[in-house]
């Protein structure tokens, strides 16, 4: 009888096929992003390896390859279908500056085709590469090694043309544009490139539903994206033009529970070996049988499970926030299948049994783990039933079909309830909520009590307060420029030192110098008004519907799901800005002190450069009476 490919063999093949071709095996790092401020959990292999993908050498080599675990929680609502979970497993593998496109491909069609490795037959796959546009070309090499691969095992491989993706094309080359294949850097620079995506095709019919022709990145469920290998050649530059890199890296991620479902010719994730045993305790132990829901509490128990593991503790902020929210969602959804009080810990000891050989770490913090998630459902049950009256009554006063973003916080803030779980039960009886409403809320009353605790930090640690204050002063700088020249001002470069901002941004002429005053005065204006400076994350379409100003094309920037936007100014006043931006920010504009442009000046044709200060703030080394610049 042939071999089975439980998840365990998947992992261990696909860690041999690396290490024979030179590449050193790296553990899996935490779901805690230790290199990586832009985001709240490990989202992609790649995130623990930053600072070697810039350059630092890394002491496994130039060749490296692990298993990672990851959570995505933008795709929450997605969970339930065949493919969607918030945890999963990638597998990678890295060149640092060794091997280019032409062995990453080779090896990732060998690997996921050759006989005595996964055998998936070619007929099935399709892959996707970048279109080229202004900023880099067609990913030709990739093309062409795609198509030289293919034509190794017979098979054809024709390029559809751009546009207008259609299977029925017989195409098994298919290019999309930066939307889909191009992985950029998370802030406004960085190294980034094109990619190149790898699909099964499982044979179910399309749904129309999805748009009249199925291609790969069709999202009826029939193309199943099993990996992506990303070259990252170019260097995103401030001026916002594409250089290329010195050092040229590939990064790659294969997705392990979708792999399983693959080869172990299942329908859905659900139903390989790295889910089984949580559903047959479900089918055998609910009293109520719903398909949907049954995934959902499997999925985030397991979800939950690991975020415990590393440390992650239930909270109304942050990473904490995002744990409370899955596993209280498991808990609700686990009530309609009629699991009650202290039911769902059973499920916690199948995944840490389940999982223990591949992270032994389950199994150290298996008592933690447990005691948290208990302790958390036990805070769930003592507001939920005053929660929901309190629901039901807001429910009935929502006007316009539409529960406000307060009301929506305060059942956050008062009695525990998620913002999903809001949502959730507002559809079930016809009524939206405002969600943008509801962040900005949280989002202040969050910077508020963390300046309340003197423990501000924005991610990176080592910035000092005078280059905080001079960061939130760019942002202030960067709208009131907009405001007084026009939209048309976009931010070329900044440069901050603990002594002075430098700004760069587009506009045809020398400033007057009424205009001059006049961005100054607007800055001193947020200042003197003592404006919260908050952040929230939202995807990077709401970002884009709430004016953020910033980068919207970086995929990298989707991939957390969520990106961060710094708010100065709140909903009762007004905002004064939105910016996308990592951090970090003071908490209140009113800790900046006095505002002061030094010089505007020419830099290039059609880009202007100016450089400013703030004086320290009241309290700091002011001296009575006067004023130290
Ligand atoms: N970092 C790439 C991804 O997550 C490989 O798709």
């Amino acid at each position: 009888m042939q071999e089975l490919w439980t998840a365990q063999r998947i992992r261990e093949t696909f860690l041999r096929f690396y290490k024979e071709r030179g590449h050193t095996i790296l553990p899996s790092a935490s779901l805690v992003p230790e290199n990586d401020p832009t985001v709240l959990f490990t989202t992609a292999g790649m995130h623990p390896l930053v600072p070697y993908l810039l350059g630092e050498r890394h002491p496994g080599g130039t060749r490296l390859a692990n298993v990672q675990k990851c959570v995505r929680t933008q795709d929450i609502d997605e969970v339930g279908d065949n493919r969607h979970d918030t945890f999963f497993e990638m597998l990678g593998n890295w060149s640092l500056g060794d091997y280019f496109k032409r062995e990453t491909i080779q090896w990732s069609f060998q690997l996921l085709t050759g006989r005595e490795w996964f055998g998936i037959a070619p007929e099935r796959l399709c892959v996707t590469v970048f279109t080229g546009d202004d900023d880099a070309p067609r990913d030709e090499e990739s093309i062409r090694t795609w198509q030289e691969c293919f034509q190794s095992v017979g098979v054809t491989a024709n390029v559809a043309p751009p546009g207008h993706p259609d299977i029925a094309s017989g195409a098994r080359i298919y290019q999309y544009g930066k939307s889909k294949n191009w992985w950029g850097p998370a802030g406004q620079t960085g190294p980034c490139g094109p990619d190149t995506e790898m699909f099964v095709d499982l044979g179910t019919p399309h749904d129309l539903a999805f748009g009249p022709a199925c291609h790969p990145n069709c999202d009826c469920g029939r193309f199943l994206e099993v990996w992506n290998d990303v070259f990252m050649e170019f260097e995103k530059r401030a001026d916002g033009t594409f250089a290329p890199l010195a050092q040229k890296n590939v990064d790659t991620g294969m997705g392990l529970e979708r792999m399983a479902l693959v080869l172990q010719e299942k329908p859905t994730i659900f139903e390989t070996d790295l889910f089984v045993p949580l559903m047959e305790w479900i089918a055998r132990e609910a009293s109520q049988r719903e398909a949907r829901a049954e995934r959902i509490v499997a999925d985030h128990v397991r979800t939950a499970c690991f975020m415990l593991s590393d440390g992650v503790t239930p909270s109304n902020a942050d990473r904490g926030y995002i744990l409370r929210r899955i596993v209280r969602r498991a808990i609700r959804y686990g009530r309609t299948l009629g699991f009650g009080s202290n039911r769902l810990t059973d499920l916690l000891d199948i995944v840490i049994r389940e999982y223990a050989a591949a992270y032994p770490n389950l199994t150290t913090m298996h008592e933690t783990i447990l005691m948290e998630f208990r302790q958390e459902e036990e805070k769930f049950e003592r507001t939920v039933e005053r929660g929901l009256k309190e629901f039901e009554r807001i429910a009935a006063a929502a006007t316009e079909g539409r529960i406000g973003g307060s009301d929506a916080f305060d059942l956050f803030q008062s009695y525990g309830f998620p913002l999903e779980m809001t949502v959730e039960l507002g559809r079930e009886r016809g009524l939206s909520v405002d969600t943008v409403g509801f962040d900005i809320a949280f989002a202040a009353h969050q910077q508020q009590s963390r300046a309340a605790t003197g423990s501000f930090k924005g991610g990176l640690a080592d910035h000092s307060d005078a280059t905080t204050r001079l960061h939130t002063a760019t942002h202030l700088l960067h709208r009131a420029l907009k405001n007084v020249l026009g939209e048309h001002v976009t931010q070329k470069g900044s440069n901050i030192t603990a002594e002075r901002l430098r700004f760069d941004f587009s506009h045809p002429e020398k400033m007057t110098a009424a205009q001059v005053c006049a961005v100054e005065d607007m800055v001193n204006d947020a200042i003197a008004h003592d404006l919260s400076v908050a952040w929230m994350e939202m995807t990077t379409d709401e970002a884009k519907a709430t004016g953020a100003m910033g980068y919207f094309e970086d995929k990298y920037a989707q991939l957390g799901g969520k990106i961060k936007v710094y708010v100065v100014g709140d909903d009762v006043r007004g905002y004064f800005s939105k910016e996308i931006c990592g951090g970090p920010h003071v908490a209140r504009t009113g800790m900046l002190g006095r505002f002061r442009i030094i010089k505007e000046e020419a830099v290039s044709q059609g880009v202007r450069r100016m450089k400013a200060s703030v004086e320290p703030p009241p309290g700091g080394i002011e001296v009575a009476g006067s004023r130290t610049a």
